[in-house]
């Protein structure tokens, strides 16, 4: 962030205080300095709403007692919009047991609902089939934050994981991406940086090295706009008025997800621990 140097050494007390401070002060009272100009500047193009910084963020990881990253499933659902809530006396809910065989339906009303995860899915996805979109594209949405009830970090990437081996491999792309592409805008179909990043990550939060270069490779990839579309029917897709039934996407999930005789989890895929680890979440080890 651009700053007159002067005005840094008035606000620290003039250049006589500041040469009496030691390196590191220095380097600190800069970095205070940068943040609080970052903050008002902020607060100004957001109406007076403040956002953290990463700075902020980091300083609370030894300050809770759960990580931002974990899965839905294996906190109390904090709310991600506060930077440090306060989680006194919440608990995680109760789960009912899974059918013998389950079936993706059973994982969404039996454990993506409880991982309040599923809500989010049937808004995206009814977005993206009330628009026309391909029957790959709406399962994409369906499926795009799955995840989040094992692992929110990297999230499209075990995502991906999770369906490849019932999905085409369109609908495993699009899913992948889908999270490297959130951080970057596509004018071509509306999509700009969400403004609740700068609440969920920081106000100055730059995306990780693999996330720059994942979005690069799928830019440039056939199926980039297969992702895209996921990010487009994502950004809107948070409307707690808005109730979608699981029911609405049954016959598209007969015809574009394999559905294993044996129950997900039992079918000895690579991803079956997966699926038995989001059927039962209590299991010690
Ligand atoms: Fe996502
Ligand atoms: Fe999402």
């Amino acid at each position: 962030m651009d700053f007159e140097p002067s005005d840094l050494i008035r606000s620290l007390g003039g250049p006589e205080a500041v040469s009496r401070m030691d390196h590191e002060a220095r380097a600190d009272a800069l970095e205070d300095y940068q943040t609080q100009l970052l903050n008002a500047a902020v607060a100004a193009r957001a109406g007076g709403k403040t956002f953290p910084t990463v700075k902020e963020y980091e300083d609370l990881v030894d300050k809770r007692g759960y990580r931002r990253g974990v899965g839905r499933l294996f906190t109390f659902n904090y709310d991600s919009k506060v930077a440090n809530p306060d989680v006194t006396g919440l608990t995680v809910p109760r789960l009912q047991k899974m059918p013998a065989k389950p079936t993706l339906v059973d994982f969404f009303r039996l454990r993506l609902e409880p991982g309040h995860i599923s809500a989010h899915l049937l808004q995206s996805a009814k977005l993206a089939k009330d628009r026309g979109e391909p029957e790959e594209i709406v399962l994409a949405c369906l499926l795009h934050d799955a995840a989040q009830v094992l692992m929110k970090a990297d999230h499209g990437y075990w995502g991906a994981q999770l369906i490849e081996p019932y999905v085409s491999e369109r609908v495993a792309f699009a899913i992948r991406y889908h999270q490297a592409l959130r951080f970057f805008p596509d004018p071509s179909v509306g999509y700009e940086y969400p403004k609740s990043y700068f609440q969920t990550f920081g106000i100055d939060y730059e995306p990780l090295p693999h996330v720059v270069a994942d979005y690069k490779y799928a830019r440039n990839h056939r199926w980039y706009m297969d992702a895209r579309l996921v990010t487009v029917n994502d950004f809107y897709a948070f409307d707690p008025n808005v109730v979608v039934s699981i029911d609405e996407f049954v016959d598209i999930i007969g015809r574009n997800f394999k559905q294993p005789k044996e129950g997900l989890g039992y079918d000895n895929s690579p991803v079956a621990h997966m699926w038995r680890t989001i059927s039962m979440p209590d299991q010690p080890l």
